[in-house]
This record gives C-alpha cells, sequence and structure tokens, in this order.
C-alpha cells in the first residue's frame, strides 16, 4: 500500500523509476537498520500515512544529508494532523539519532504544513521538472553563523515541540 501511493504521488514522474522498484526500495528498507527510516500511521488496524528520514533526497545539495520526506496521508483522512504528527515523529527519530539538522522540499511556496511547523525556506528551484520550495530545521542549534548544514553542536533547542508523535504513529 505504501509503495502504491510512493509510487503514483512522485515515483511515476521519475525517469526510470518503476512500481517493482519502489516496492524494492521499501522492503529493502524495510529489512535493515539505518536509513531510510519510514514511519506509518495507523488508525486501528489500517495503514493511513507515511513518512521518512532520508538521506540526501536532492542530489544538488550534497551537503545536506538528512531529508524528511515521503509525507503522505491516505485522501480520506486529510485534514486531521496526522501529517503534523508525523512530521513530527521524525523529528523526534532524528535527534535520537543525533540528527543535527533536516531539509525538505515542498511543492506548497508557502510551506504549507512545514512553516506551520517552525521549517524556515531555504530556496525555491526547479528539481526534475518541478519547482519547489526546499526548507530546513535545524535540531541542534548551529556552531556559528555559516556553519555546514550537519555541524551543529550537541544542544538541542528544547523538547517542546519535538515530543514525538501518539502512539499511532510507529
Ligand atoms: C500534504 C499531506 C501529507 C497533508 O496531510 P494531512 O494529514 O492532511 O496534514 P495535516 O492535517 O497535518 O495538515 C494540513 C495542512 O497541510 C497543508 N498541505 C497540503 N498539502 C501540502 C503540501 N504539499 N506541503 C505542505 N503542506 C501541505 C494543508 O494546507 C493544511 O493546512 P491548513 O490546515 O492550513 O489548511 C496530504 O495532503 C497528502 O498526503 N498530500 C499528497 C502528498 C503530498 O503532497 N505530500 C507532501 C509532500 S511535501
Amino acid at each position: 500500500m505504501v509503495a502504491h501511493w510512493l509510487y503514483e504521488e512522485w515515483g511515476r514522474r521519475r525517469e526510470g523509476n518503476s512500481y517493482e522498484g519502489t516496492c524494492q526500495r521499501l522492503a529493502a528498507a524495510a529489512a535493515m537498520d539505518g536509513l531510510p527510516m519510514y514511519l506509518l500511521a495507523i488508525e486501528g488496524e489500517v495503514v493511513v500515512g507515511c513518512a521518512a528520514l532520508k538521506v540526501r533526497e536532492m542530489e544538488i545539495y550534497p551537503e545536506r544529508e538528512h531529508w524528511l520526506g515521503s509525507v503522505y496521508v491516505t485522501p480520506g483522512w486529510r485534514g486531521h494532523g496526522i501529517a503534523s504528527r508525523l512530521v513530527q515523529a521524525v523529528v523526534a527519530a532524528s535527534l535520537r539519532l543525533g540528527v543535527s539538522v533536516l531539509t525538505l522540499q515542498t511543492e506548497r511556496p508557502d510551506g504549507g504544513l512545514y512553516a506551520k511547523l517552525g521549517w524556515r525556506p531555504v530556496e525555491r528551484v526547479w528539481f526534475h521538472g518541478t519547482e519547489v520550495t526546499v526548507m530546513e530545521r535545524y535540531l541542534r542549534k548551529p556552531a556559528e553563523p555559516g556553519a555546514s548544514p550537519n555541524g551543529g553542536p550537541a544542544k538541542p533547542f528544547g523538547n517542546s515541540d519535538i515530543s514525538g508523535g501518539p502512539p499511532s504513529v510507529s
């Protein structure tokens, strides 16, 4: 089901990509520790959404290692804060892994839900034929102005907004 969502939403547009390839990548991710890591939102026994912590999603930013991606909620469940909780759960998982800064891409010029969750716009770029807003969120303070996106020191900003998702996000 998740492979179907991701392929239909994004994968179909990528040259050389296939549904079978998407299934294989997800199966490989599920079978190993480490990244990419997919989190699922579950209502009852139904998977209703997903989000991922990935590595170098946009090759035009080789210096940006960790990415939030594959944020998807099935149409009937949208507008109930599920994506927001998934994003917060990925942020919490990233903190546990010692990630300093996360980056994402969204087609929404205003940043949509990410802007509301404290993500900062970096720039708007064309990527594989689509114009996207690249956004970042520091999980730890940058060492100094102009520090590398992954070079923050150990102290987090605080935990008030990163307590993670509810039990239904796993
Ligand atoms: C975007 C999406 C994940 C939101 O899921 P959701 O559970 O309804 O999200 P929440 O309830 O937490 O938040 C809703 C907000 O998301 C915003 N939103 C919708 N599409 C968005 C997008 N592509 N990027 C950022 N925010 C988006 C909505 O404007 C809404 O804001 P509002 O409350 O001010 O109207 C869902 O609409 C979806 O799966 N869309 C298709 C895949 C997609 O575009 N994913 C985002 C990739 S960056």
